[in-house]
C-alpha cells in the first residue's frame, strides 16, 4: 500500500470571492479542499492520511472505526479501505441496515463489516459492553475514533497549513468532533481560528481543549461561533437549502448541508455584523462533505 501524496490533488486551490470585498470591505478567500480527492475528500483526506500511514507502518490486520449511519467518515473509510484493500469494520450508530441510505449502501458494496449499536451504547464508545465485545473480536485491528480525529490526523492538517502561501488574519472552518480545528490550530502560527460548530450547545470549546489537550496559549487563538447550527446537527431547514443554492449560483461554490453551508452562512453573517475588522484577510476552509463518485 503506497500512501504517496501523488494520489491526491494537492495543493488545493485558494480563490478570493472578490464581490465580498466590494460589498463589505474584507477579503474572503476559500480554500477549496473538497477538490483534494473524489471519495476521501476535504478534511477526510487530511485526517485519514496520518492514520493510514500509521496503519501501513504497523502490523495490523485491519481497521475498526466508528461513525453515524449517514456520516462522511463512514463513506470515506469505506472508500479508502476499498481502494487499499484493507479489512474494515465500522461500528455504526443506528437501528440496522437500510438500503435506502446511500452511505450504508456504498459501505456494504465496498465490503465493510457493519456492526450496528444503539445511540446509548454508541455514546459510551469503548465503555459500552456491546462495543467492547466487538472490539474483543477484532484483535490486532487499528482503532480509529469517530471522524478520524486523533493525534495521527495532525499530519495531514500540517500539510494543509503548509500549502498556504499567503498570510491570513483568520482561518474560519466548521467543527464536528473538533479534530480538524485542533490539528489546524496546532499547525498554524499566528492566525486566529474562527470555529463554526455544526452541533448545538456551548460545550464545544471545553471539549476541544480537553479532548485534544489544547493548551491555554494555543486556545487563545481560537474563537467559537456557536449559534449558526440551524437547529442542531443534521438539521436542514428550507432556509439553509435556499442559501446553498444561492451560494452555488453566485460564487460557483458548492456547499454541503451538514457542515460547510452552516459555517459559510455564519461567516457571511459575521462579516455583515462587523465581527471581522475592515480590511482583514479571512480564509474559509472548505472541509468537503460533497460526494463526487
Ligand atoms: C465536510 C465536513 N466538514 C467538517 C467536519 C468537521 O470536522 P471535525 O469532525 O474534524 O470537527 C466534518 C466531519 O468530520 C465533515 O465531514
Amino acid at each position: 500500500m503506497s500512501l504517496d501524496l501523488s494520489i491526491f490533488d494537492l495543493p488545493t486551490p485558494v480563490r478570493e470571492l472578490e464581490e465580498i470585498y466590494q460589498q463589505y470591505g474584507v477579503h474572503l478567500f476559500v480554500k477549496e479542499d473538497y477538490l483534494n480527492h473524489p471519495i476521501i475528500s476535504g478534511n477526510k483526506m487530511r485526517k485519514l492520511l496520518g492514520n493510514l500511514r500509521h496503519y501501513a507502518s504497523g502490523n495490523y490486520k485491519g481497521i475498526l472505526s466508528f461513525g453515524g449511519a449517514h456520516s462522511n467518515h463512514l463513506y470515506a473509510m469505506a472508500g479508502v479501505c476499498r481502494l487499499f484493500d484493507i479489512p474494515l469494520t465500522m461500528i455504526v450508530r443506528g437501528d440496522g441496515y437500510d438500503n435506502s441510505n446511500e452511505t450504508l449502501r456504498y459501505a456494504k458494496e465496498s465490503g465493510v463489516n457493519l456492526q450496528f449499536v444503539d445511540r446509548a451504547a454508541y455514546r459510551m464508545k469503548l465503555e459500552a459492553t456491546e462495543i467492547q465485545k466487538i472490539v474483543d473480536q477484532h484483535d490486532g485491528y487499528f482503532i480509529i475514533p469517530e471522524g478520524g480525529s486523533n493525534v495521527y490526523a495532525n499530519e495531514g492538517l500540517k500539510i494543509l497549513y503548509d500549502e498556504l502561501t499567503e498570510p491570513y488574519d483568520f482561518i474560519a472552518l466548521s467543527m464536528g468532533t473538533g479534530g480538524t480545528a485542533a490539528g489546524l490550530l496546532q499547525a498554524s502560527k499566528s492566525e486566529r481560528l474562527v470555529i463554526y460548530p455544526a452541533l448545538k450547545g456551548n460545550w464545544m470549546e471545553t471539549h476541544l481543549k480537553e479532548f485534544f489537550g489544547i493548551e491555554e496559549s494555543l486556545a487563545q487563538r481560537m474563537t467559537m461561533r456557536n449559534h449558526y447550527h440551524f437547529g442542531g446537527y443534521g438539521k436542514m431547514p428550507d432556509e439553509l437549502i435556499v442559501f446553498i443554492n444561492e451560494i452555488e449560483s453566485r460564487y460557483q461554490l458548492p456547499l454541503d448541508p451538514v457542515y460547510t453551508s452552516k459555517a459559510f452562512y455564519g461567516i457571511l453573517e459575521d462579516i455583515k455584523l462587523g465581527f471581522y475588522p475592515a480590511g482583514s484577510n479571512i480564509l474559509f476552509l472548505h472541509t468537503g462533505g460533497l460526494r463526487r463518485q
